[in-house]
Parts: structure tokens; sequence; C-alpha cells
């Protein structure tokens, strides 16, 4: 008789190993990433590994994703196991499984399992750092004015429950000054700066930010950063070791297509023992990297089915994925930039972003476009605001099709030429 794990693993791997085999039949691993990121017969093989609603055009793919079938098909599974006997089957079953997830995340993004916890979104993660070190009364925290709202209330509870002093500084809007940005952090920082949070990738436009340089830059001051990374993890491709930061928190949710309420933090092993958890936990624990994840009783479903996800994200390769985001961005930015009332707030140069964009419309609110889509086209996009800008944000993914995006075009330009009319 098959054991346990046999069984499931012979469910498993079938669907996402013959994805990964059609796709190597494909595009073989020696094809670059520039080349396959327009080929779209390789990209319907991936596309068809998504169970999607394809009667919407979902272009908020930033906000949470689809997982692939396969991926929702392990959770289930486990769940449906989890359901058996749950002391039996989650605490002593399942739970332990987790070690292995978490070994196969850091060997992804090259960092010791023991630096790294299984958390439930990047809220999560980030607010472990941002309530988590210890700061006194005056003591001074930098961000931006583009960080995201939920990190932004974090701070400002800390201003008012314990005096904290929460700054802000502002960035170009693009930023492609790398040096300029580095520049801004640094000439905020006082004697009194104790924490720097820098979001990898910005909410509002999706500008990527040179956060290497700006942890080395802080490093030479004394000050720790936290990295945001909620859209920049398994969206572009780099390794948590080269940003060489103390902190950083994911949502797998997004980027990874892990299922929902599922993500990660980094904290570097020395930073491990000060770091207090936001969940109590025991003193034997300190300097444990599990003192993060000691929640209550939780489901372990998601969690595991991480490791699906990570097939699935390894099957495709960062970088094709990642020039696969750019190249669909591409298609329908560079289609709407030729429109002269159409203006980005995202730079699309080379580098400074990925998948995610933003742009304004002259005489026009964004809102009240996208909420035309929505009613008559049946197009997801979401919007920004900011006090200096505003923008309708789009975000395609691994699965969007062209043609897809091509309806995304034509009703932008007939929004344009005919206002918000019609169907
Ligand atoms: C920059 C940034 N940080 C944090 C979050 C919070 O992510 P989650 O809701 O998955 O915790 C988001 C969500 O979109 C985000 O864009």
């Amino acid at each position: 008789m098959k054991t346990r794990r046999e069984f499931l693993g012979s469910l498993a791997l079938p669907a996402l190993a013959s994805v990964a085999a059609r796709l190597e039949a494909l595009a073989p691993a020696n094809r670059a990433p520039s080349a396959v990121a327009g080929d779209e017969d390789y990209w319907a093989e991936v596309a068809r590994a998504y169970a999607c609603d394809r009667s919407i055009v979902n272009l908020n793919n930033g906000g949470v994703s689809p997982a692939p079938a396969a991926v929702l098909a392990a959770q289930m599974r486990h769940l449906q196991f989890s359901n058996k006997a749950p002391p039996y089957s989650i605490w002593r079953v399942l739970e332990p499984q987790k070690e292995t997830v978490r070994q196969q995340l850091a060997r992804h993004w090259d960092v010791s399992p023991e630096e790294l916890a299984l958390t439930r979104n990047t809220s999560e993660g980030l607010m472990i750092c941002q309530f988590g070190i210890d700061l006194q009364r005056g003591d001074e925290v930098l961000s931006t004015d583009q960080d995201y709202p939920r990190m932004v209330q974090t701070f400002r509870q800390r201003e008012r429950r314990e005096g904290i002093v929460y700054k802000q500084i502002s960035l170009p809007v693009p930023a492609e000054d790398d040096a300029e940005v580095v520049r801004r952090y640094e000439a905020a920082i006082t004697p009194r700066t104790k924490l720097i949070l820098v979001s990898h990738m910005i909410y509002l436009t999706g500008q990527i930010l040179p956060v290497r340089a700006i942890v080395a830059m802080a490093r030479k001051h004394g000050v720790p950063v936290i990295v945001d990374g909620a859209h920049a993890l398994a969206h572009f491709a780099f390794k948590l070791s080269e940003l060489d930061c103390d902190y950083y928190a994911t949502s797998l949710h997004k980027w990874l297509f892990a299922p929902i309420g599922t993500g990660l933090l980094y904290v570097r092993r020395a930073k491990i023992a000060k770091l207090w958890p936001l969940t109590a936990a025991d003193a034997s624990l300190d300097d444990d990297i599990r003192k993060f994840e000691q929640i209550g009783t939780h489901p372990v479903a998601g969690c595991l089915a991480i490791a699906n996800a990570l097939t699935f994200h390894q099957a495709i390769g960062d970088d094709r994925k990642a020039a696969r985001l750019v190249h669909l961005r591409d298609y329908w930015a560079k289609r709407l930039a030729k429109n002269p009332r159409i203006h980005f707030n995202t730079s699309l140069k080379p580098g400074f972003a990925a998948g995610i964009a933003s742009f304004s419309v002259d005489g026009l609110s964004e809102t009240k476009i996208a909420g035309w889509l929505w009613r008559k086209r049946r197009i997801l996009v979401t919007t920004v605001q900011h006090p200096s800008f505003t923008g309708m944000r789009v975000s395609a993914s691994v699965y969007t099709t062209k043609q897809e995006l091509d309806r995304f075009g034509d009703a932008m330009e007939h929004v344009l030429e005919k206002g918000l009319t019609g169907d």
C-alpha cells in the first residue's frame, strides 16, 4: 500500500511535472529569457495551468493572484487530510512538513532556512519588524510618503502609543536616478534615526527602489532597514542574499502564485534574538526563527502548497517570468503611451519597474474610468491616490493573453475618444 506522502505525490506531481516538461520542450533551458518573453506558444502553455475566470480580464494581479490549478488542488488535498483527525493530521503529519517548505524557499532565494519564517502575508511580516524592534520616546523612524498605508499606520500607532517620531521623505515619480533616491534617504537621517522602512517595489507605481544601495548607505549610519518586498519577490529576479538587508517581508499570494494567506519573513541570523515576535513565544525560542510563527492553531494546507507554487515558478524560471511580465507591460503601456493625454507615473526604461505600471489621464478621473471598464467591459484594474499624483494601476500576469490586453487597449482608446459613454 502507498504511504500518504507517496499518494499525495502521485496526485500532485504529474500535473506540475507535465507542465514543466511541456515548457521545457517548448523552450529549452538555454533559450534566452528575452527570446522566450514573446513566444506565445510557450505562454499559452503557462496560461493553461490556470483555471481562472476568462469572462473577466483581471489586470490587478498585483493585488492578489489566482494560484495555478495544481497549487489549489494541492492545498485542497492538504485541507481534506487536515480534517480527518486534526490533532493528528495537522499537528503530527502536516506541521512538520513546513520545514521542507522553509528549506525549499531558502534554497531558491539563497538564504539559510534558519532565517525564514512562514507568515500569512507581508503585513504580518512587516509588523513583526515594525513593532518588534525596541524604540524609545523621541526615536525616529523613516520611510517615504509612497509606502503602503498599513505600514504607515503601524508607525503612526507607535507614535501615538509610545511617542516615537515617524518621518517621511518624498521621492521623484518616476525615479530614474538611483543615486538621488539614496541621497534623499541619507539626507533625512539624524542622530535619532533608529529604523528605515523601504519598499522594494512601490505599490502606487511599480517603481523598483535600489534596496541594496539604501541598505549599504544606512548601515554606514548604523541604521537597520526593513524591506517591504510585497510586490518584488518572485516578480523580478534577485536573491535575498544579494540585498544584504536585515529584515525582508513579502506575500507569496502575489507573485509566487501561492495560496492566499501565505507569506515569508527573512530575518538575518544575528538579528533574530533581539527582534520581539508579534505573538509571544517561549524564551527557549528567543534565537529561533520559528518564534515568529507562534500564532496558535491555524490552517497549514496553504502553507504546504507553497512548495507546489515554487515548483511552478521554477518550471518557468525567475528570468523568463520577469521578462514576460515586462513584455506584457510594454505591450499595453507602449500602445497607451502614444496618446498625449496619458502620463505614466512609472518609468518604462529597463530596470526601474517590471509588471506593474500606473498612469494618469488628462481630463478624466481614473476612478471613473476604472468603474466604466468594470461595468462595460468586465476589465478589472485598480486606482491609486497620492497627494501629488493619481493613476490607474495595471498589472497583467503570466496567464494574461495578448487578446485580453488588446481588449483593455481598445476600451481605453474608446474612453479617450468618446468619454465614459456607450458600450
Ligand atoms: C507595498 C505593499 N506592502 C504591503 C502590502 C500588504 O500585503 P498583504 O495584504 O498581502 O499583507 C501590500 C499589498 O498590496 C503592498 O502593496
